[in-house]
């Protein structure tokens, strides 16, 4: 039997990794050769942004967590470190598996590689160009020092093979958040306030809103709110607010009609809210990807993005950070003139099998 550590810290690493988990304990192995060990760094602790996702996507609890918490760039990044070093010190392991870009994928991959522990990297490949993001500097330290790459698009696994990856190295092989996506897809729930709030389908926005660019300056901040909700015409949006957005949420004092403040919402009602809106705004990279899928019109408060398929082949459009440049997209949305799109290739529901299978051939090999 080999031994494999998962590894997940923050919200968004959780819908990756459950297709895979289901994966391992029941299907893609022929004869059962992969047993694994999930670790929680515990860079996210919320109930909300953590304990709720491993209900609705019944995620086991995982074996350890570090508990590590809040923190600066550099402090959560060591603090993760040092942890998964004396764990592995003490117990060791046959592969690190990280999936994303948080900092735990790039804490626990600097890690494993310096004790010799083979790192693969689900979601590997994608690049915005953007080095402000802390995402952006985690995902090229993450590939440049992994062994095996998993990719969501061929334009991933072309970055990789541009940087000299050997292409035996880097296995296309679709979108495991997509499969979680898929599987639970039937069983979305109505949030609690949608009647209260009453809300009706396709005729309300969502707002997703946390990256630092969008709200660490209170007035940046205000003036992008009292925008959207003015080029809503009057229909409700809803922003499920992320932690880090509470301090500045609070300097605002007066908070437009139409805008509804939720706590973090479960994967499951999150997503039954994305499914029937208008249309969603975000600066996420993930749920970009979630509603090329669901074919929910997107539209994206960033200049550049690592999922170019979203804008080329899916529902989502680019329309940059600036609040005066968004009439145009409000516009399209209300003449029913927005893009169809398409589903990208290999986000298809079977990726976590395919990442398996391939898995399973590598350990057998190293
Ligand atoms: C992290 C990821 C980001 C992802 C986001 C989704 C990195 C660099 N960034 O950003 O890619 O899109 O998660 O949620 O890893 N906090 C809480 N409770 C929590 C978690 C966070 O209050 O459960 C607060 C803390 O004050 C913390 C701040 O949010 O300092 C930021 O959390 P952190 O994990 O540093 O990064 P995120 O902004 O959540």
């Amino acid at each position: 039997m080999y031994n494999i550590d998962l590894i997940v810290g923050a919200r968004p690493n959780f819908m990756k990794v459950s297709s895979i988990i289901r994966e391992i304990d029941n299907g893609a192995q022929q004869n059962k050769i992969i047993d694994y060990r999930l670790i929680h760094t515990g860079q996210h602790y919320d109930p909300s942004m953590s304990a709720s996702f491993f209900e609705d996507l019944n995620i086991p609890t995982p074996h350890v967590n570090f508990d590590v918490g809040s923190g600066s760039q550099a402090q959560q990044t060591a603090e993760i470190m040092i942890k998964y070093e004396e764990l592995l010190s003490k117990s060791p392991t046959n592969l690190c598996l990280v999936v994303g870009d948080v900092n735990s994928t790039m804490a626990c991959a600097i890690t494993a590689k310096k004790l010799n522990v083979p790192v693969a990297h689900v979601e590997a490949g994608i690049r915005s160009n953007d080095w402000t993001m802390p995402e952006e500097v985690n995902r090229v330290v993450t590939d440049s020092i992994s062994d095996w790459f998993f990719t969501t698009s061929i334009s991933a696994s072309e970055n990789l093979y541009n940087l000299g990856v050997p292409k035996n190295n880097i296995f296309f092989v679709g979108n495991t958040m997509i499969d979680t996506l898929l599987l639970k897809e039937p069983k979305f729930v109505k949030p609690s306030f949608w009647d209260n709030e009453n809300l009706q389908l396709s005729n309300y926005f969502v707002l997703t809103l946390h990256r630092p660019s969008n709200v660490d300056s209170a007035s940046l901040f205000k003036e992008m709110i009292f925008t959207l909700c003015d080029l809503a015409r009057g229909l409700p949006i809803v922003y499920p607010a992320h932690p880090r957005t509470r301090k500045v949420i609070d300097m605002i004092n007066e908070i437009p009609n139409n805008l509804l403040i939720t706590d973090p919402l479960s994967y499951l009602e999150f997503n039954y809210l994305v499914k029937h809106a208008k249309a969603v705004i975000t600066d996420s990279g993930g749920i970009t990807e979630e509603t090329t899928v669901m074919k929910v019109p997107c539209i994206t408060l960033r200049d550049n993005t690592e999922r170019p398929e979203t804008v080329e082949i899916g529902t989502n459009v680019l329309a940059g950070t600036n609040p005066k440049n968004l009439n145009k997209f409000f516009d399209k949305l209300f003449e029913g003139n927005w893009k169809k799109g398409k589903i990208p290739d290999k986000w298809d529901g079977k990726t976590g099998k395919r990442i398996v299978k391939a898995v399973s051939k590598i350990l057998q090999n190293i």
